[in-house]
């Protein structure tokens, strides 16, 4: 199943909830929020205060991106927050097994992230505890970035180690997705798309709405 989350990394703060709420009105199911650190990656976003005040007014699923160095100290507070899925950076973690533990502990659903060099093999030893696995499909850290090619094969490589397993691993794709792109990684096997320009940078009702359409269409045919 395709979910569409919207990354409001790009979004206006100055009227986040409103925002967060028209996405909700157009259909997203999820709202991904890019949690960057200024040390994992050069730019810092926001922390827990702004996952917990959307929280308030938002029942959406709360997908939480954390581009952190030491991940295992958000994991917590994040999730008090009211995130309902935390996914750290296997490169950022000295012990990606414990993270994926601690995230168990809290009772969230669990995601992976690998940047755009990292092996996609390097996720075989934890993916049977995975709900997520995200490509990166940009150098992460900033929004309004253009889609790496090389992209699509790693998607595919993932899918069909899952697939191999028997394992139904969502595989998030993060970084330049476009309407007139999207169809290339859902042909790939990623089936959460993320997108944060394509949406916040425009009409956010309309072009979220735009997305969800496409989607339905894409299933219909597939
Ligand atoms: C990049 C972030 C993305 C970003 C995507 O590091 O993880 O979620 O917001 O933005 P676009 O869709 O504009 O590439
Ligand atoms: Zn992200």
């Amino acid at each position: 199943m395709i979910k569409f989350a919207p990354s409001i990394l790009s979004a206006d703060f100055n009227v986040l909830g409103d925002q967060v709420a028209q996405t909700a009105r157009a259909g997203a199911p999820y709202v991904h929020i890019d949690v960057c650190d200024g040390s994992f990656v050069p730019s810092i976003s926001f922390g827990m205060p702004v996952v917990k005040c959307l929280r308030k007014t938002s029942d959406l699923f709360f997908d939480v991106h954390l581009m952190t160095v030491h991940p295992e100290k958000f994991v917590r507070p994040f999730a008090e927050a009211g995130a309902d899925s935390i996914t750290f950076h296997y490169e950022a973690a000295a012990d990606p097994g414990a993270v994926i533990a601690s995230i168990n502990e809290v009772g969230k659903k669990v995601g992976m992230a690998i940047k755009p060099q990292t092996p996609v093999e390097a996720v075989i030893p934890f993916m049977h505890r995975l709900d997520m696995l995200l490509i990166m499909t940009v150098e992460p850290g900033f929004g309004g970035q253009k889609y790496l090619p090389k992209s699509t094969g790693r998607i595919q490589e993932a899918r069909r180690l899952f697939q191999e397993e028997g394992l139904d691993i969502d595989i998030q794709v993060d970084g330049g997705i476009k309407l007139d792109n999207v169809d290339v990684v859902l042909d790939a096997g990623a089936n959460v798309i993320v997108a944060g320009s394509a949406v916040y940078n425009d009409d956010v009702y309309g072009s979220t709405l735009a997305f969800m359409d496409h989607f339905a269409a894409y299933e219909a045919s597939h």
